[in-house]
């Protein structure tokens, strides 16, 4: 291991070969250890599957021992990471600086030829996405205090990025399986920055993990706005699983049960929050400290941003230092109302006209530009057999033949197709992007890490096939 500021110092002539490789790359960037991708072979064993802890959308994760006799976990970026050695270990400086008690410790990295791999902390007892939502397949148990100590350690660790790291970090990737556990129980954040380490056109794809949709503030997931108020969304879906001990989409679940969110907030309507809380703690937890976490939750996904909290103030709700105001809880803001029926609802309000994209200036047909949008709901309907064949498509979209109005019916679901990814925004929208910056400079983001990384994310599914 070798630490930068040596490969400038009198320790350079044993690195010589590195420094020569990197030269220019590495000025400027001091106190980050950095691996030879041969210590982090023999560290894991050569990579060895028997070492491999697990795998996310950014790469594989390997359990490996360091020269020094530390464990580690060895995250080992994916192919497409291919950001610049200067880049990457200017991203590297940034989350190796942060230190707190919640937040995994980044040890170092390597960056070796297309090598990017990345040193952590190794955390005894795993994610909460395989504890606590593992499906009782773990052997961690979450008596009541437990689970308050992680809720608060998770939201002083996210209210220390937001709010006390200069420039702020917004997390943008909150969820189970980004919360391990140390040996005591303590929670640790995972992954915060990492974000950044792809390149802007690349941003993490999550095609396997299905759960990570459940978690994304909407105007996030839909419009690419990202402020921190995106991630206290996620945070507050995650307070909410913590409570329940369920995750936030079940799809075998009837119904009105499968959205977490959605029966959090009927079961706060008819006053019975108390019912969600998990039984697998057999009734043995503080009822009014578990109904005020739950709420916590619900201020925290409601569908206006500036309603949420801070993390700060969350962090004081949940450990009782500030009272919660019930009348501020309004309806959260569920991704299925978001994305099922904008056109729908427009199009009952006969407002449709209101879609079409403001960068054409009003300068368009707005009788065709309708007639277009209808033909859209008329493609999406519900019942396949509604739908039109290809050829009656281009007929009424030239106009050859009319569209019969009273033959719309409403589109499918799309909470019905949980197979979601989530995907950069192609750079030719502009304007999307400027949005996202407007909208962080009002939640006083201007130096936030956002603003030099400008991915949008959009929201693409994959149909189960019929
Ligand atoms: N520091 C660590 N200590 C112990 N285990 C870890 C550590 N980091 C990651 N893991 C394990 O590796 C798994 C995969 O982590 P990774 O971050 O690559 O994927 P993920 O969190 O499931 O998804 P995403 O890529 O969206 O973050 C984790 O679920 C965890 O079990
Ligand atoms: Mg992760």
């Amino acid at each position: 291991m070798t630490c930068f500021s040596c490969l400038f110092g009198r320790r350079v002539s044993s690195s010589a070969k590195r420094h020569t490789e990197f030269g220019e790359e590495l000025s400027g960037v001091h106190n980050v250890n950095l691996f030879t991708y041969k210590e982090l072979r023999i560290a894991t064993d050569d990579f060895s599957p028997i070492n491999k802890i697990g795998e996310g959308g950014f790469g594989s994760v390997y359990k490996g021992k360091l020269k020094n006799g530390k464990i580690a976990a060895i995250k080992v970026l994916s192919a497409e990471s291919k950001q610049g050695v200067r880049e990457f270990l200017t991203e590297i400086k940034v989350i190796s600086d942060v230190h707190h008690e919640n937040l995994v410790k980044l040890y170092g990295c390597c960056v070796e030829g297309d090598h990017r791999i990345l040193v952590y902390n190794y955390l005894e007892n795993n994610s909460l996405a395989q504890t606590l939502l593992g499906g009782g397949h773990s052997s961690v148990q979450f008596n009541w205090q437990t689970r308050t100590t992680i809720c608060i350690g998770v939201a002083r660790g996210l209210a220390y990025l937001h709010e006390e790291v200069r420039p702020h970090i917004v997390h943008r990737d909150i969820k189970a399986s980004n919360i391990l556990l140390d040996k005591d129980l303590t929670p640790k954040i995972s992954d915060f920055g990492l974000a950044r380490l792809i390149p802007a056109n690349m941003t993490h794809v999550s095609t396997r993990v299905a759960g990570t949709i459940g978690y994304l503030a909407p105007e996030y997931a839909i419009r690419g706005q990202l402020t921190r108020k995106a991630d206290v969304y996620s945070f507050g879906v995650l307070l909410v699983e913590i409570v329940s001990g369920r995750c936030n989409t079940n799809s075998r679940l009837p119904v009105e049960e499968k959205y977490l969110l959605e029966r959090t907030w009927n079961l706060y309507e008819r006053r019975e929050l108390v019912g969600l809380v998990d039984a697998l703690l057999n009734g043995d937890f503080d009822a009014e400290e578990a109904c005020r976490f739950l709420k916590i939750g619900l201020l925290c996904t409601q569908d206006t941003q500036k309603l949420r909290p801070s993390m700060s103030s969350v962090v004081k709700m949940l450990t009782g230092e500030v009272d919660i105001n019930e009348n501020e809880i309004t309806k959260p803001a569920l991704i299925s109302d978001f994305m099922d029926f904008k056109t729908w609802n427009l199009y009952e309000r006969r407002e449709l006209v209101g879609l079409v994209d403001a960068l054409l200036n009003g300068d368009f047909d707005a009788e065709e530009a309708c007639r277009f949008l209808k033909i859209g709901l008329l493609c999406t309907q519900d019942t396949q057999k509604l739908r039109p064949s290809m050829s009656s498509v281009v007929k009424m979209l030239t106009g050859e033949v009319d569209i019969n109005e009273n033959e719309i019916t409403k589109p499918a679901l799309i909470s019905d197709f949980m197979d979601f990814k989530v995907k950069p925004t192609p750079k030719t929208k502009p304007d999307i992007i400027t949005a996202s910056y407007n909208h962080a400079s009002s939640d006083n983001m201007e130096n936030s890490l956002l603003s030099s990384g400008t991915t949008c994310a959009t929201m693409t599914f994959t149909a189960p096939s019929f």
